[in-house]
């Protein structure tokens, strides 16, 4: 039995697996059991109202799970899909209203990794699942981090390495008009834009999607952003205790790519304060910011 048949029959079987995908590691059951999808909420100490993401193997396959499928998701998925991106859509009348967390919208994601992919096509059903931490750690990006993480509480963890993008996906809610930005990722709001022809909305507050509070991807040190080296060593010299900086340079892909392997390096490392060099803020750098800012939140 090849590892992608072992991932399939247990979420046959209703059991957890962890897959990789090109942003980040998810926790996957089969969406259409509603008591695979109650272990999740357990195994992840998440909320039940903070719905799931369902992973499809196709484009096609959005149809079948939303009723109807907006323009605009679809326009977005022949242009990004597989890839980084998640639409939120009216849900169909059998999505379960465990997975949406009582909303009437699903979030639908191709994701790009051929493990994954090769998992989803031969179990042909929906894989329902939120990043593989536990609720308020940092994503994980590795086999390995899955295990620091959830260790035995996982039943396969399909491993693809290294996730290529880093960062979760871009939520596009596709039910209003113009589409809404719920989180940046690696598809940009001026990628989306030049899809669609028109500016996405950019909800910052209250709007935004549940799960996504403050204290959401941070390590247990305390983070400080800066703008440059400079500041970064003047901090770094005022600050007491131990400190460490953080400068990933301009290119963005590697920024992002490393920089939950880094929030993790610096609790391992044992610091009290991590300084953080900010990306500048376009593009990928708006996405990498909007997770620096929630790393640097003050904690509750
Ligand atoms: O890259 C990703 O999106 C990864 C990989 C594994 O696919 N998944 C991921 O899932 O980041 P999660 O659950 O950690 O983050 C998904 C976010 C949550 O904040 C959730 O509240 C929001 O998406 N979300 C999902 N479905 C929603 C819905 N129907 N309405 C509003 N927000 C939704
Ligand atoms: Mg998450």
């Amino acid at each position: 039995m090849t590892e992608v048949d072992a991932a399939v029959a247990a979420l046959r079987a209703g059991k957890l697996v962890a897959f990789p995908t090109e942003t980040v590691y998810g926790l996957g059951a089969d969406a259409g059991n509603d008591e695979a999808i109650a272990s999740v909420f357990a195994v992840k100490g998440r909320p039940t109202d903070h719905p799931l993401i369902v992973h499809l193997a196709t484009i096609e396959q959005l149809a079948q799970w939303s009723d109807p499928l907006p323009a605009s998701a679809h326009k977005l998925a022949e242009a990004f899909s597989p890839g980084p991106i998640t639409f939120l859509v009216p849900k169909a009348a059998h999505v379960s209203l465990a997975v949406t967390g009582g909303r009437r919208t699903v979030g639908l994601r191709i994701p790009a990794h051929p493990l994954t992919q090769a998992m989803l096509t031969a179990f042909g059903g929906g894989v329902a699942g939120p990043s593989a931490n536990r609720f308020g750690r940092v994503s994980p990006t590795t086999a390995a981090d899955v295990l620091l993480d959830l260790g035995d509480d996982v039943d396969v963890v399909l491993d693809g390495g290294p996730c290529e993008v880093g960062i979760e996906s871009t939520i596009v809610d596709c039910t209003t008009s113009p589409v809404t930005v719920l989180r940046r990722g690696a598809i940009t709001m001026e990628m989306i834009e030049v899809v669609l022809d028109e500016v996405p909305s950019d909800p910052s507050g209250p709007s935004r999607a549940p799960g996504m509070m403050a204290s959401h991807y941070a390590p247990t040190c305390a983070v400080r952003l800066v703008d440059d080296w400079n500041e970064a060593e003047s901090l770094r010299v005022a600050l007491p205790g131990r400190s460490a900086i953080l400068d990933p340079g301009p290119d963005l892909a590697a920024y992002a790519h490393g920089l939950y392997g880094w929030l993790r390096d610096a609790d391992r490392r044992d610091l009290d304060t991590l300084i953080v060099v900010r990306p500048p803020n376009r593009g990928l750098g708006a996405a990498i910011n909007e997770r620096l800012a929630k790393a640097a939140a003050p904690r509750s």
